[in-house]
């Protein structure tokens, strides 16, 4: 069977770099017109002449994911482009590893709003034109958000809220033409997983519990797991939180 895009609009957050740039770029392989979120301006740029030269349309809006006044605004203005909206995938998302005596209020509260509150005002916002295009959400946790992880109590603290955020609406919207999922990624090979520095005299036993055993995923891997879950080929999927972190929730 072909998932196909064709005619559909998609919007994605944190398009301008690792896993969100992949979805996105799959996407458009499979027909989709993009609209694309990010703070980085000049990465979006680049993603958006890669979609348009593959003949796609696309549009970006360089704005911070967890202002609820921006992601209504992204939105709206998705919709006044395209006509429609068929899938909102949350992808963009932070991180960083620190003792939880040493989280200052402003980090847990960035965190929480960025990976948590942001996802839910851009839920709000598409709900209404997924319901008339039988659409759907795809929204990017963490396997930290299944799995206890020492030194990243705000992160996977703001993951696991993710993952019930997405089963409660799920649940509020069981009789409605709407599938809402979340897919929860281990470590991968992307700026996040590369760049995310150990803070000094932590406990490394604790952390090689929440490392992978086998080599970190290709972003590409994840989003086909993406394009998949949002596609028509998975017609019963909704609730449902699908672990694709090459076994680290397991143990
Ligand atoms: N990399 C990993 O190992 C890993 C593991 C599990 C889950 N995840 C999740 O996957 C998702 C993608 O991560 P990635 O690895 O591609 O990281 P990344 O850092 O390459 O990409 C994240 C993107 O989000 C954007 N972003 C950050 N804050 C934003 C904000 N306030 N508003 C709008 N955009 C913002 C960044 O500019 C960036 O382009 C995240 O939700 C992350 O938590 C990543």
């Amino acid at each position: 069977m072909r998932i196909s895009f064709e005619g559909k609009a998609v919007f994605v957050t944190g398009a301008a770099s690792g896993l969100g740039k992949s979805t996105a770029l799959l996407f458009a392989e499979h027909g989709a017109d993009l609209s694309l979120l990010d703070v980085n301006e000049d990465g979006l740029a680049e993603v958006r002449s890669e979609i348009e030269a593959m003949g796609r349309r696309c549009m970006t809006q360089a704005v911070d994911v967890s202002a609820k006044a921006n992601c209504d605004a992204a939105i709206a203005a998705t919709v006044e482009r395209y006509g429609r909206l068929d899938a909102l995938c949350n992808v963009a998302g932070i991180v960083g590893l620190c003792s939880a005596g040493d989280v200052s209020e402003a980090y847990w509260n960035r965190t929480l709003a960025v990976n948590l509150s942001g996802p839910f005002y851009l839920c709000q916002a598409a709900i209404p034109h997924l319901l008339q295009t039988r659409g759907n959400i795809v929204n990017v946790a963490s396997s930290g958000g299944l799995k206890a992880q020492a030194y990243l109590v705000p992160y996977s603290t703001s993951k696991a809220g993710l993952i019930h955020m997405t089963r409660c609406m799920a649940m509020e919207f069981m009789h409605q033409p709407i599938r809402i999922n979340a897919v929860a990624p281990g470590a991968m090979d992307t700026d996040m997983g590369r760049h995310t520095e150990l803070p000094e005299g932590i406990d490394m036993s604790l952390v090689q519990r929440f490392c992978n055993m086998r080599a970190p995923s290709q972003p590409d891997d994840v989003a086909r797991l993406i394009l998949y879950v949002a596609s028509d080929l998975s017609p019963s999927l909704h609730g449902a939180c699908l672990s694709v972190d090459t076994g680290i929730s397991i143990g």
